[in-house]
């Protein structure tokens, strides 16, 4: 048996007599994300056999992709009841919506994963902000409405900026920070008249402008406990300067100035253990990886929103950073045991994520677009994940507008910007497109 990393030990000692250390893992999911986090655990457990469904070319290398969508729930359920997995980890959030832990939970299939009803905290902003409400987290206030003339009413009464959501999942698409009551309406119409957001859309949250920087705390949750994970700050914007639209994330770094021990220690007693017992108490006990929003307000941390999975790309420079195994905790919850004093052990130095797009990304772009990824760019210090490739005919080609992620690791966020830019510069594809100013809050003009 290979020696328990040494953070587990505790774990380790309880466990090991009837769990064995070589693990059949299942990932769910085709991004950057779901690529750190084979590489993760490919990392914890050199033994372990890692199935990613459906993966992407990147994940055939961690691990062995499996050509089932993650919107096949009942496909995914026989996988790996028939490969006898140990534990599914569940990549995005719209299988967990759908109710795969469910789906695996009837079937006495371990899965780390929140379940339809604990998704709510992503899937329904409404319900979202709720629950924060009656649990006491900070949070901007709110109003919801579904009728379009009321909601209109209200927001006339209110000084821009002036925030509209649509409730349900919107592919990060749905919250409009208006900056005049014109705009504000505009979007309630998209939203309540026009249904341009669907059902996502029928109803909506108008809530307070929160001031502040925002940073990203992630928890490991197991129903009761919360561990976080390295603090982390993505850039959302698709121009230098954080100028343009939004994207899912141009790039991502961690850890943040702003996230020190002190501020996690905050977020997790203010933040994460009220809405885990809250949760706990309405019979929906939080069980996955918890991603808050926080915005950094001068009246201390409040939540932007919660998601129920790990963020994207920031997963592509919090999970290089763990010190701890991922394997085991994941395998602990799934199988309905306690992290009560565990902790992620973050390692020293930092990691930042340059994000290569397709040129015209957030808007259309053309895919199957032959790449060159020099095979020699990805090493100690240098990690490229693959977020929308595909491989046709043997070539690698493009097949997403957040192409590859390209992580640096470095003792300092400096040294990591450059080896993520340098490596960022070799990847070849036509339109090929970067920000070159990832954490530029921190580094300063003068390393760029
Ligand atoms: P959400 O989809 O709720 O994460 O919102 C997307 C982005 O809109 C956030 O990352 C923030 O930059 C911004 N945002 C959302 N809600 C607020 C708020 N109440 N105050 C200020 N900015 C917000
Ligand atoms: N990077 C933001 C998200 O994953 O939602």
């Amino acid at each position: 048996m290979a020696d328990w990393p040494r953070p587990f030990a505790h774990l380790a000692a309880r466990h090991a007599p009837c769990h064995p250390v070589l693990m059949n893992i299942l990932i769910v999911g085709s991004g950057g994300r779901e690529h750190a986090i084979a590489a993760k655990l490919r990392r914890d457990d050199p033994g372990a056999t890692i199935y990613v469904a459906p993966g992407n070319p990147g994940t055939e290398g961690p691990g062995q992709n499996v050509p089932l969508a993650a919107s096949d729930l009942a496909g995914l359920a026989d996988f790996a009841a028939e490969k006898s997995v140990d534990v599914t980890v569940v990549g995005p959030e719209q299988p967990l919506a759908d109710g795969i832990a469910e789906a695996f939970g009837a079937r006495g299939l371990p899965l780390f994963g929140p379940s339809r009803d604990a998704a709510r905290l992503e899937s329904s902003k409404v319900f979202s902000k709720r629950m924060m409400r009656d649990c006491g987290v900070p949070t901007a206030g709110f109003e919801v409405f579904t009728d379009f003339d009321r909601a209109a009413d209200f927001v006339s009464g209110i000084e821009p900026p002036i925030v509209v959501k649509a409730s349900g999942l919107a592919a990060g698409k749905g919250a409009i920070v208006a900056e005049s009551v014109d705009e504000a309406h505009d979007a309630l119409r998209a939203m309540l008249v026009e249904e341009r957001f669907g059902d996502a859309g029928r109803e909506v949250v108008v809530e307070e402008f929160m001031p502040g920087e925002e940073l990203s705390v992630f928890f490991l949750c197991d129903g009761e406990n919360a561990v976080p994970l390295v603090p982390s700050r993505d850039h959302k914007r698709r121009f230098e300067g954080d100028r343009g639209p939004n994207t899912g994330g141009m790039g991502a770094y961690a850890p943040v100035a702003d996230g020190t021990a002190d501020l996690v220690e905050r977020a997790r007693l203010e933040v994460a253990d009220p809405i885990l017992q809250g949760m706990a108490e309405r019979g929906f006990p939080y069980r996955g990886f918890l991603y808050a929003g926080l915005m950094l307000t001068p009246e201390g941390p409040k939540v932007v929103e919660f998601n129920v999975r790990l963020g994207d790309p920031e997963a592509q420079v919090v999970l290089p950073l763990m010190g701890a195994s991922l394997a085991e905790p994941l395998a602990a919850v799934a199988r309905g045991e306690s992290l009560a004093g565990w902790e992620a052990e973050p390692l020293a130095g930092s990691a930042l994520v340059t994000v290569v797009v397709s040129g015209s990304y957030p808007g259309s772009y053309p895919k199957g677009l032959p790449m060159e990824v020099p095979s020699d760019l990805h090493g100690e210090h240098v990690h490229v994940y693959h977020a929308g490739t595909a491989r046709k005919d043997g070539q690698l080609v493009t097949a997403g507008g957040r192409v590859l992620g390209v992580t640096g690791l470095g003792d300092d966020l400096e040294g990591a910007a450059r080896r993520s830019r340098e490596v960022a510069a070799r990847i070849r594809f036509e339109g090929a497109a970067w920000r070159s100013d990832i954490g530029h809050s921190e580094i300063g003009a003068s390393s760029d």
